[in-house]
């Protein structure tokens, strides 16, 4: 737009004065058009939305220049008036620009006074745009640096959409994600859209995000009721306006994180929507080019964020192999650590922890024992009785495993401190470190208690299980003196009522 003369539009059923300032502006460098009345007026700005400056006279038939100015704005936001007005309505003038005109000015005016009033206008409306320019850059700014910080998928989407819609003032909206084979979207993010809609599936190609997933191409409708052909692949849009707009993969198509989809693989990896500006208006061009910054910003994000969990993966996969390949070398031992897990994790969720915290004793269990990597095979596998030496040695694993996951960067300080202290107990008696009481957290609890009772429930080389009514008896002697009294005899109800058993093999909490 820069370049282009600034657009006026003068409003006022006199032609005399309509023509009058046609003169003045245009010989200035102004593009000017001129209406008779507000209804034209309202018609040419609903047209052209590049208008900057309206002059309207203030008694005019049908709707005054007071309505008028608040129509105009409704259509174009930006828009600065001025009224033109005789003495006899200098307190309508005054109302007027209560109602939002920037000035007004006297009839008979001087070929000065329009020219001072138009240039005084144009400075604010420069001022004003720059500002905006400054405001939306820097909030822009602020969006990107955010999405860079989440490290997890859902939460990056959840964010970027509430930006999004705040960024734009939009009602509603969605982010769909293309599914790994690149034939459908999902719902992945959403505020405002009602539930069953956010179950749907929409197949690439159908309805408005099928077919920006399908062509890569952002699509902005100021009202679907006027776009015949969008309305038909829309299809619960009536009368919206809406914004789509595709997140492309930035990577090339050979990255690890480039999942290729059998759709072409034109790197679209999801859509964000938004749709019913709040104020009630259409979205603009400017609303669509914020978006579509969002939309770069977030992909790399997403890529990133994929990138990283590949990287998670394969290293958890590597650590979870390593406690595998232990056991198996020992029957005795074999599913050990799943079955902490199991039991842990089955204990986490009866007494109401925390995701974070059942999440956390998920892993940790299942690494617990992994530095046994570290004691010698003819040790572990032992079936005579453990010389002193030989015992010093197994109670070498807590440190080790601590010691090997320590600069795993996604395990927590939680994660490492039940790879150390899966063997401590209350009363000091454990190891390595002899921890008491209030040093052993709930997590570690309850891991102590898991660990003892498969310990106590597999065959081991020297001895068959031990039966659960002798397992009973020990928990309860245990519970409050070295296991903790709450986990314990919550082991012994799942005992005593044999529901323990189907976590054996089975892992709870994940679907
Ligand atoms: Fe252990």
């Amino acid at each position: 737009m820069s370049g282009e003369p600034n657009k006026i539009l003068i409003v006022d059923d006199e032609s005399v004065i309509r023509e009058l300032m046609i003169d003045i502006l245009s010989e200035e460098g102004y593009s000017v058009e001129a209406a008779p009345g507000a209804l034209e007026a309202l018609e040419i700005l609903k047209e052209d939305r590049n208008f900057v400056l309206l002059f309207t006279d203030i008694m005019m038939p049908k709707m005054d220049g007071i309505e008028l100015i608040r129509e105009a704005r409704r259509i174009n936001p930006t828009l600065i008036p001025i009224v033109m007005t005789g003495y006899a309505t200098l307190e309508s003038a005054r109302a007027a620009v209560k109602e939002g005109a920037y000035d007004y000015v006297l009839k008979p005016f001087s070929l000065s006074e329009i020219k001072i009033a138009v240039a005084n206008a144009l400075e604010r409306y420069q001022l004003a745009n720059e500002n905006t320019r400054l405001l939306e850059l820097t909030e822009l700014f602020n969006i990107s640096e955010n999405v860079a910080t989440f490290h997890d998928e859902r939460m990056l989407l959840d964010y970027v959409l509430k930006a999004a819609l705040n960024r734009v003032g939009a009602e509603r909206g969605s982010i769909m994600l293309v599914s790994a084979d690149g034939t459908s979207l999902d719902v992945a993010a959403s505020i405002g859209v009602p539930e069953e809609a956010q179950r749907d599936r929409v197949q690439i190609g159908n309805g408005i995000s099928g077919w920006v997933a399908e062509h890569g191409t952002a699509l902005i409708v100021e009202d679907i009721g006027k776009n015949p052909d969008l309305k038909e692949i829309s299809r619960q849009l009536k009368d919206a306006s809406f914004i789509s707009v595709p997140l492309e993969r930035k990577l090339s198509s050979n990255s690890p994180a480039a999942k290729p989809s059998s759709n072409g693989n034109n790197g679209v990896l999801a859509v964000l929507n938004v749709n019913r500006k709040k104020s009630g208006g259409h979205f603009t061009e400017g609303d669509l080019k914020i978006l579509s910054i969002v939309a770069n910003h977030t992909a790399i994000a997403l890529e990133n964020v994929r990138l990283i969990d590949d990287v998670k993966d394969a290293h958890l996969a590597t650590l979870k192999s390593m406690t595998l390949v232990l056991e198996a070398k020992d029957p005795y031992t074999h599913g050990h650590s799943e079955r902490v897990r199991n039991y842990s994790v089955m204990a986490a969720l009866k007494m109401g922890l925390n995701t974070v915290d059942v999440e956390t004793l998920r892993l940790g269990a299942m690494l617990h024992d992994v530095g046994k990597i570290g004691v010698s095979d003819t040790i572990l596998n032992s079936v005579e009785k453990l010389t002193d030496e030989e015992w010093n040695q197994i109670k070498l694993h807590p440190v080790i495993g601590y010691d090997v996951l320590k600069p795993v960067g996604f395990l927590t300080k939680a994660h490492l401190r039940l790879v150390r202290s899966h063997h401590e107990r209350l009363d000091g008696s454990g190891y390595p470190d002899g921890l008491t009481g209030d040093e052993l957290d709930d997590l570690v609890r309850i891991i102590a208690v898991a660990d003892t009772y498969d310990a106590m429930s597999s065959n081991r080389a020297y001895r068959r299980g031990i039966p659960p009514d002798v397992i009973v008896e020990e928990l309860k002697r245990c519970g409050g003196t070295t296991l903790d009294e709450k986990v314990s005899s919550l082991f012994v109800d799942l005992i005593e009522s044999g529901e323990i058993d189907q976590f054996a093999r089975c892992e709870p909490g994940t679907s």
